[in-house]
């Protein structure tokens, strides 16, 4: 059907080169694609995950302040409950941030930002969908920052906001300290986001960079450390910016079960959380090391998923182990150098075993 006669003129006119967010649908037995954890979590956590996230009262709101989820949020980072800003997932934040900080600068049409690629979508996405500009610079041959490159991007894109993922994904790696260093200096009249999602399978944090850099905010998120399903993630920067912030927040933007369940989580299931973590690194060596000793190359990671360099084009290697029941995540539409990788989410013990053995005849 066509669209509405008055559709066409109302829309902006980004939403063309943008498309609905829909994972690959289907019934595989072993999904490895979305980088959420396996199902770790003990029975006795998940009952009092459960007991702990019942609202008191089905009718009411939840709390439009989040007050008792950003105390638990800023007692985990070492922070103050007014530099907490939560969201809807990271992404939900990902979006305030864009919206608030979306001023064009002076003499340009629209605001832009800058970040690198290949990198987590919803940075441009998210961009693109209010018209600001996004201008990506291409990793280095290591996957790492390309400093002089990003410098220069900087210099003239003049952006809002710079976002860098460390661990980045796809790529996995923490990017060096003394690069993203050099970036947030040359940045420094723009609002650097540090995005932590997968900072919990990495040796070290970045949190001490936003005591340096005043243009720093670190974004973190349950989502890949076995809370998925609450959709909370949040952002950790300087009380004026989170005040600015929180005016863009939907009202009740977190349900009561969401804010309930993460701050039972932040607060209790500390050493259970460590314990997933653990896991999920360990089995992450050993999948690393099944993948190497067939002859792929693996990139180092800190996060819960690594990046797999095959012979043949990845594109092939995704359909061949889809058809064998394991999907995994493939970024071969873009061409270049990432026709021949996979994004693979490291699974339960027996997942990542199956995985290994299917690879291996298809790889
Ligand atoms: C780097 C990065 N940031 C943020 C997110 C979004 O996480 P959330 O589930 O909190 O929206 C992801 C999810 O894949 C991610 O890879």
């Amino acid at each position: 059907m066509p669209p509405p006669d008055f559709l066409p003129a109302l829309l902006r006119p980004e939403l063309a080169e943008l498309h609905a967010y829909t994972p690959v649908a289907g019934d595989f037995p072993v999904r490895l694609d979305a980088n959420e954890s396996p199902p770790l979590l003990s029975a006795e956590a998940r009952a009092a995950l459960e007991r702990a996230a019942a609202p008191e009262d089905w009718g009411r709101y939840p709390d439009a302040r989040l007050v008792e989820l950003r105390e638990a949020i800023a007692a985990r980072c070492g922070a103050e409950p007014g530099e907490i800003l939560a969201g809807v997932g990271s992404d939900e934040v990902i979006s305030i941030v864009l919206t608030a900080l979306s001023r064009p600068r002076q003499g340009a049409h629209a605001a832009s930002i800058v970040t690198v690629s290949p990198t987590f979508v919803m940075y441009k996405l998210s961009a693109r969908a209010r018209g600001m500009r996004a201008v990506e610079v291409p990793l280095d041959a290591g996957w790492d920052l390309d400093v002089a490159t990003l410098l220069r991007a900087v210099e003239f894109a003049r952006p809002n906001v710079v976002f860098i993922a460390s661990p980045n994904n796809p790529t996995g790696a923490l990017m060096s300290e003394d690069r993203l260093e050099a970036v947030i200096a040359a940045a420094k009249d723009a609002l650097v986001i540090v995005d932590e999602a997968y900072i919990d399978f990495s040796p070290r944090d970045q949190l001490a960079l936003r005591r340096r850099h005043p243009n720093v905010a670190v974004l973190r998120t349950l989502s890949k450390i076995g809370l998925a399903s609450l959709r909370v993630g949040w952002l950790i920067g300087a009380p004026e910016l989170v005040a600015e912030l929180d005016k863009v927040r939907q009202p009740y933007n977190l349900p009561v079960l969401s804010q309930r369940a993460a701050t039972f989580a932040l607060r209790e299931l500390d050493g259970e959380l460590r314990r997933v973590a653990a896991t999920v690194t360990g089995e992450r060596e050993r999948v690393a090391r099944g993948l190497t000793e067939l002859g792929l190359s693996v990139a180092p990671s800190h996060a819960n998923f690594l990046w797999v360099g095959t012979r043949r084009p990845a594109g092939e290697v995704f359909d061949a182990l889809a058809a064998r029941g394991v999907l995994v995540r493939s970024f071969h539409a873009s061409g270049g150098r990432l026709a021949h990788r996979l994004r693979i989410t490291v699974g339960l013990r027996e997942e990542n075993d199956r995985l290994l053995a299917e690879i291996a005849a298809c790889a």
